[in-house]
């Protein structure tokens, strides 16, 4: 692994859609890496390449240019270019996805919606996902269904299901987004003790408040981060 022990080292990424004609230069080179550990904050207003970038990082869509390396697997670089395969086993290996609609199967009960990415993998634990939910704070909710449970809760069911593959890195697109201003604080200081025990967090925002509570802050306005 050429990266240092970064995570994330992406170099000039960049992203165009070509839809109906038309092109959207959705990332226009950016620069990126992530520690172990480290918790950075994507910070930009809506429509400015946060999902975008975050979706090419995790393996959910393709640069159309620049160098990406995730977890030390080459994405992107020196003509290379993942195929499908390699995106599914470094999303189902490496990666940790969250986002602000929960997306929590509503006729599973927690412990089971935190199961699924085990089911997947054929290695069903009960006991794991159990105490994954212990990790996140729902000893109490382990059988309740999402609609029995609060935003707050939900995120938290989310969040669990994405530790499941131990991952090197959790991708967070505007995970408080949904939820009231003390919620939104109980979640970010649940991911800030996970980034203290290592895992690396890229959490995109809107919200400047949270920006600075970040280790890192990447201010991302028209698909390019400022330098500061
Ligand atoms: N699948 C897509 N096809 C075409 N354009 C897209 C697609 N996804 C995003 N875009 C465009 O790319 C730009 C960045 O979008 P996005 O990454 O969703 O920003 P953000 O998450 O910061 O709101 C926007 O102009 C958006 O309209
Ligand atoms: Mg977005």
């Amino acid at each position: 692994m050429n990266t240092n022990g970064h995570v994330v080292q992406a170099t000039n990424l960049s992203k165009t859609y070509s839809t109906g004609g038309r092109e959207v230069e959705a990332l226009r080179g950016i620069d990126l890496t992530i520690a172990p550990g480290e918790f950075t904050v994507l910070l930009g207003p809506s429509g400015a390449g946060k999902t975008t970038a975050l979706n090419v990082v995790g393996g959910l869509d393709r640069p159309t240019g620049g160098e990406l390396t995730v977890a030390g697997e080459v994405i992107a670089g020196n003509g290379h270019r993942a195929r499908e395969g390699q995106l599914d086993a470094l999303r189902r290996k490496h990666i940790g996805f969250v986002f602000a609609q929960f997306h929590l199967l509503p006729t599973l009960t927690a412990v089971e919606n935190v199961l699924v990415p085990m089911i997947w993998e054929d290695a069903s634990d009960r006991g794991r996902a159990e105490g994954l939910l212990r990790r996140v704070g729902l000893d109490h909710r382990l059988t309740h269904r999402p609609d029995e449970l609060s935003g707050g809760e939900m995120q938290r069911v989310a969040l669990a299901r994405a530790l499941v593959n131990r991952p090197a890195l959790l991708l967070a697109d505007e995970p408080t987004a949904n939820l009231d201003t003390h919620t939104r604080d109980e979640i970010f200081e649940l991911l800030r003790e996970l980034s203290d025990e290592g895992l690396a967090i890229l959490f995109a925002t809107h919200d400047h408040e949270l920006a600075e509570r970040g280790d890192t802050v990447l201010r991302l306005s028209d698909g390019v981060i400022a330098d500061d």
